[in-house]
């Protein structure tokens, strides 16, 4: 369902991941640590096809978000969209029924917020906003990287049992992440090293 094969992608001529596979299962949730400038985020963004490998191959690539959804590292919410019309987004451009919105910002702990715009909410919030843009579409793959960078312990809880319960209900689930609350709930956990990934 994620899958990559002998992928190789170098930036400015310094070569950052040097032959990586990897495979996460529908309904599994796999956790990738690394340190920083590892090339987590670059590996998430060949996945997803926001980037092309210079050799090996990847999917899902680029596809719908019903296919595969991403939490970006930058969370890239639209900022003239309240949060609430942000995680409506993938629904309206599927052509879906708006269903499921507002019990997600509930979850999360950010309901009184739906009306507000990005700019309007502390970064952590609208993080949570874009953790819930990623999974209301119940995408059959699921990118998230560093979901949990930006919330307090509590926030974090329910950010990583949504995470669980999206890969328990069919999706496959790959998550960048330092923290060892969501290296708890993995299947299994990856680490990035000299450009490839082990574990
Ligand atoms: N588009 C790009 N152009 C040039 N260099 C890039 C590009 N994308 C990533 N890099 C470089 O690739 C390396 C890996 O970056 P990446 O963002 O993937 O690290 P990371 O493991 O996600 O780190 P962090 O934990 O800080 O998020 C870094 O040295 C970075 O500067
Ligand atoms: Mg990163």
């Amino acid at each position: 369902m994620i899958r990559a094969a002998g992928v190789h992608r170098s930036f400015d001529g310094v070569s950052v991941l040097r032959g990586v596979d990897l495979a996460v299962s529908a309904g599994e949730l796999v956790t990738l640590s690394g340190p920083s400038g590892s090339g987590k985020t670059a590996l998430l963004s060949l996945l997803c096809g926001f980037d092309s490998p210079d050799s090996g191959t990847v999917s899902p690539g680029l596809a719908s978000w019903s296919d595969c959804a991403v939490l970006p590292q930058s969370l890239g919410l639209a900022s003239e969209l309240t949060l609430e019309e942000n995680v409506a987004l993938p629904l309206r451009l599927a052509g879906r029924a708006v269903d499921g919105v507002s019990g997600l910002l509930a979850e999360l702990g950010i309901d009184g917020l739906g009306a507000r715009y990005p700019g309007q909410v502390s970064f952590g919030q609208q993080q949570r906003a874009a953790l819930a843009r990623a999974v209301v579409a119940r995408p059959a793959a699921l990118l998230a990287d560093e979901p949990t960078a930006h919330l307090d312990a509590a926030s974090a809880v329910a950010a990583v049992g949504l995470l669980r319960r999206v890969a328990d209900e069919g999706a496959a689930v790959l998550i960048a992440t330092h923290h060892d609350a969501v290296h708890a709930v993995a299947d299994r956990v990856l680490e990035l090293v000299d450009g490839q990934v082990q574990g």
